[in-house]
């Protein structure tokens, strides 16, 4: 039976070296979070990184074995790839360009060329892996050359590929010296997916633009094939969060974090660390929150969860260091002998714990400067069965496409965030109820089963097309 080959730099497991010996753990981020659901089913097998550095034959024998009983096959990467092409190309380059933060990219031709390297490597990885029926999934920015190099050794192949992270404007794109190689690769797919009709809008420009290939109703004639280009809103698993949030666990930690709270009224904020996801914005805001309507001096907490991420890339050392100043200045100015402003935790949370603040917050602050789609404000509206809690969505994050009743702000707009943090706290619990009912609906019927059920048809289809224009 043809088996689905998932690609993605990371493994939805993350093995660690402690001193208990090696652990394995569920990986941080949307694309593990999201897919971490599906791809145990028909015998799949996803092929990745699992995020730690070898030390003998043995130790890659162990991981190559535990995981293969889980469904996964490991990519190796030495010290010195993770360096040019992770932190470098794929962290220092593509991903503050893909997000609008050009000042942040740097250029260097040897982190270019382990990019390239590293594709290479995870093409013969996923050769490997794939029978000829095979389909393979390729997902995101640290593998934007890999279709085209499966498409040279497998010709024939079914080969999809989704993006889960913005596609810029052709303006920002064509900044990048390797730009045509960059396109040409994900042209090397029979399908590739985008969260948003911007997104999917932006690539084919780029492509006119810098290939020259005719493009029409999201089909791109290139040379030797057709490409089809489409919009996959990506879900969450929702139904594992309503459990999560209705289990006797959740409802418990929440009363001991209400015990210690007080009578405290609570905003939530959970992310990756990332000069993208807007962190000290919002840190500003609650303080402009506190100056403007003193009243809630004492009556509101904000809980700030910041899971670690990329702390070898300067950008990202320097704003946790910026936010450690931020939350100590705000919090030495405002405190009381009970009351603390800002509940700050620099770690990651399991689902459990996870699920009792979703709970507890009454409102839910996902605020990015730039973000593909982010999934926590999905999976906060998945936890509100209650019907209370109000979600403050940056317009620039993908969700906010369709998670259009929630309090939409514009992240560098700091009077107009404070402000809404104030409507959402004043906000009568019939409007609460109503704008959660509409958005639980839709993050309940488009979730991450249908996501890939959808890209999965359109991968289909596009073989058919494909045929059909060749036969005619
Ligand atoms: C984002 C990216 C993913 C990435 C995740 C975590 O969600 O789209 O590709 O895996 O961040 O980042 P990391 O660099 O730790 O894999």
């Amino acid at each position: 039976m043809p088996r689905t080959i998932i690609v993605s730099n990371r493994l939805p497991t993350k093995v660690q070296r402690t001193d208990d010996g090696l652990t394995f753990q569920p990986s941080e981020g949307g694309l593990a979070t999201g897919l971490g659901s599906i791809y145990r089913q028909d015998g799949n097998v996803w092929v990745g990184w699992p995020g730690l550095f070898l030390e003998d034959a043995t130790e890659e024998q162990y991981i190559t074995e535990a995981l293969g009983a889980d469904s996964m096959a490991p990519v190796f990467l030495t010290e010195a790839e993770i360096q040019d092409y992770y932190e470098g190309f794929s962290n220092s380059t593509l991903w503050p360009t893909f997000h609008y933060f050009p000042q942040f990219a740097t250029y260097e031709p040897a982190h270019w060329a382990a990019y390239v390297a590293v594709n290479e490597k995870f093409c013969q990885a996923v050769l490997a892996q794939a029978g000829p029926g095979d389909t393979i999934w390729v997902h995101d920015y640290q593998l934007l050359l890999l279709p085209a190099m499966l498409r040279a050794a497998r010709p024939e192949a079914t080969i999809g590929f989704f993006l889960h992270i913005p596609f810029p404007s052709y303006e920002l794109l064509r900044v990048l010296p390797w730009r045509t190689e960059l396109l040409q690769g994900l042209l090397g797919a029979d399908l590739i997916g985008f969260h948003t009709f911007g997104y999917m809008r932006h690539f084919l420009s780029a492509v006119t633009h810098l290939l020259g290939h005719a493009t029409t109703n999201g089909l791109i004639e290139t040379p030797t094939r057709t490409v089809l280009v489409d919009a996959f809103p990506m879900g969450i698993d929702y139904e594992r969060f309503v459990e999560a949030a209705a289990a006797d666990e959740a409802v418990e930690h929440e009363e001991v974090y209400r015990q210690a709270l007080g009578t405290s009224r609570v905003v939530l904020s959970i992310d990756r660390l990332d000069y993208t996801k807007g962190i000290a914005q919002r840190l500003l805001a609650f303080e402009l929150l506190l100056l403007r309507y003193p009243e809630w001096v004492s009556q509101v907490s904000l809980i700030m969860v910041v899971v670690p991420s990329r702390d070898q890339v300067p950008q990202y050392a320097a704003l946790k260091q910026e936010i450690d100043e931020l939350v100590g200045r705000i919090n030495s100015q405002y405190r009381t002998i009970g009351w603390n402003p800002i509940h700050y935790f620099y770690r990651s949370f399991p689902l459990e714990e996870l699920a009792s603040l979703y709970r507890l917050a009454e409102v839910a602050l996902v605020t990015p400067m730039r973000d593909g789609m982010n999934l926590v404000a999905k999976e906060y509206v998945a936890s509100k069965a209650d019907g209370r809690g109000v979600l403050i969505l940056s317009e620039r994050a993908g969700a906010a496409r369709e998670l259009s009743d929630a309090l939409l702000i514009n992240p560098t707009d700091l009077v107009g965030h404070a402000e809404a943090l104030h409507q959402a706290l004043v906000m009568p619990a019939e409007e609460q109820a109503q704008r959660l009912e509409a958005m639980r609906a839709l993050v309940k019927r488009y979730n991450v089963f249908s996501w890939t059920r959808l890209f999965m048809d359109q991968l289909t289809y596009s073989k058919i097309k494909q045929h059909t224009l060749a036969t005619d």
